[in-house]
């Protein structure tokens, strides 16, 4: 069990915080636009994210095993379907798919610590910095020696039963983070190209809005907030009887929407004050946070950190990708956790191959449409599995479970606080995510 409930607060915030608040937010606020975007972005993490959340870890808790003998022993004890291991199953799966290209993006992160270190950056223009990154880009070696190294650093940390190990580091590098973060939204107030990144983060334009726009902010509130797939269930299993979850769960989420904020008001002020593109996709982050560190006095010292510090937040959320897996199958099959570790490593990496490629030589071959093998892996996890997960955890938070469990696991002593419960995580965070798959479905 987690000593205390802090030490559960920093791994789910290491969990949380990764790639998807300093990488992908900015770069999908800038394909969708913009203001209109973020806003149901925050109403999707409050209002359905938050409550999903308090599901998971209350679930987590009331079981205390890896999710899939967890739901299984709770669909024996309240006598319900055996279906809703189901959870269980696709949450393995869609970490297994996540963690494929997850570890392709941060090699990305680790590499450019390097290229930070050597100056390469250093008063490059806007065009420059986008040919670095698009060289890097165009060497499926490069890629995948960055994609390799990456794994074989999460499969070491996640081999030795990590959980613990990582306190420290998380305890160092969050902080560390929010400062760097800090110095660069400093930076972005400097630059010619604040006042229209702020407008471009947060004016709403009703016409920006699709039934596709809302399913990607959707996804990408799951994927920020690390649910649908168990992760936080898994460790919401070694949280102290006695801790708040509302409590909890709220800093956690707090935390995570901060960090993506920060990445935005950082990111979109250095792209209107250097004529870049916000919709440029997948590079943005990698070719504007060199960019401004190229501009910067002391810019080589504090780029190399933060790309540290990037590879760090990383880490510690690929190690979360695979916990439901791991945890199960240690537990299932009394396995080494070395063992299965390296098993459910490589197999994740060698399907990350595709994504790989798919930034080179396979850059021409689509599927689901317009989409390349990374955009198809990532658009299946995130945008159907972790809803689809998450609509099924907060149905059976919200209706199969016992009122006394939920009550007594939430510390809900009011009848108006269990209805509050009923409501938003029986009613409206399932309904949520069923509307907008319905309206992207129509189209
Ligand atoms: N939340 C992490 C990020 O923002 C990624 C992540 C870790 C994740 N564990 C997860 C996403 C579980 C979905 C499900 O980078």
């Amino acid at each position: 069990m987690w000593s205390s409930r802090w030490l559960f607060v920093l791994a789910a915030a290491g969990s949380a915080v990764g790639l998807g608040n300093i990488w992908k937010f900015p770069y999908i606020t800038g394909e969708n636009g913009g203001g209109a975007f973020v806003l149901i972005y925050l109403a999707c993490v409050a209002l359905i994210g938050v409550p999903i959340m308090m599901a998971e870890v209350l679930i987590g808790r009331e079981g205390r095993q890896s999710p899939i003998n967890t739901m299984r022993l709770m669909v024996q004890q309240h006598r319900a379907s055996p279906a809703w291991v189901l959870i269980g199953w696709m949450g393995v799966l869609a970490g297994f798919l996540i963690l494929s290209y997850y570890t392709v993006v941060a090699g990305w992160a680790l590499n450019y610590i390097w290229q930070m270190a050597s100056g390469r950056f250093v008063d490059v223009s806007g065009p420059e910095a986008g040919a670095i990154f698009d060289t890097f880009l165009a060497s499926p070696w490069q890629l995948l020696f960055w994609h390799t190294l990456f794994m074989m650093a999460t499969i070491y940390i996640v081999a030795r039963g990590v959980l613990k190990g990582l306190e420290a580091a998380i305890r160092w590098f969050m902080p560390l983070l929010f400062v760097l973060l800090f110095v660069l939204v400093g930076y972005a107030v400097t630059t010619d190209g604040f006042a229209q990144g702020f407008e471009f983060m947060f004016a709403f334009h009703w016409e920006d809005v699709t039934a596709n726009t809302v399913l990607i902010a959707l996804g990408q509130a799951f994927f920020t907030l690390s649910l649908g797939m168990g992760a936080i269930m898994a460790y919401g299993a070694y949280v102290p009887s006695n801790a708040s979850i509302a409590g909890t769960v709220g800093i956690i989420a707090l935390l995570d929407t901060l960090v993506a904020i920060g990445a935005g008001l950082a990111i979109f002020p250095i792209v209107f004050a250097n004529g870049l593109e916000p919709g440029q996709g997948p590079g943005l982050m990698f070719v504007t946070i060199p960019l401004a560190f190229g501009q910067m006095p002391l810019g080589v010292l504090f780029g190399t950190v933060f790309f540290v510090l990037v590879s760090f937040a990383a880490i510690t959320s690929a190690i979360s990708l695979s916990e439901p897996a791991l945890a199960y199958l240690v537990e299932e099959y009394n396995a080494k956790r070395a063992r299965v570790a390296v098993s459910f490593g490589v197999l994740s990496w060698f399907l990350g191959i595709g994504s790989v490629l798919s930034f080179n030589a396979w850059a021409d071959l689509h599927f689901l449409g317009e989409r390349t093998f990374f955009d198809t892996v990532d658009h299946i996890s995130q945008n159907v599995m972790l809803p689809l997960g998450g609509m099924l955890i907060a149905l059976f938070a919200g209706w199969v479970l016992p009122r006394t469990v939920v009550g007594a696991q939430l510390g809900l002593q009011r009848a108006w606080t269990n209805v509050l419960w009923k409501i938003l995580c029986g009613v409206l965070a399932p309904l949520g995510v069923l509307a907008v798959f319905a309206g992207s479905l129509l189209g």
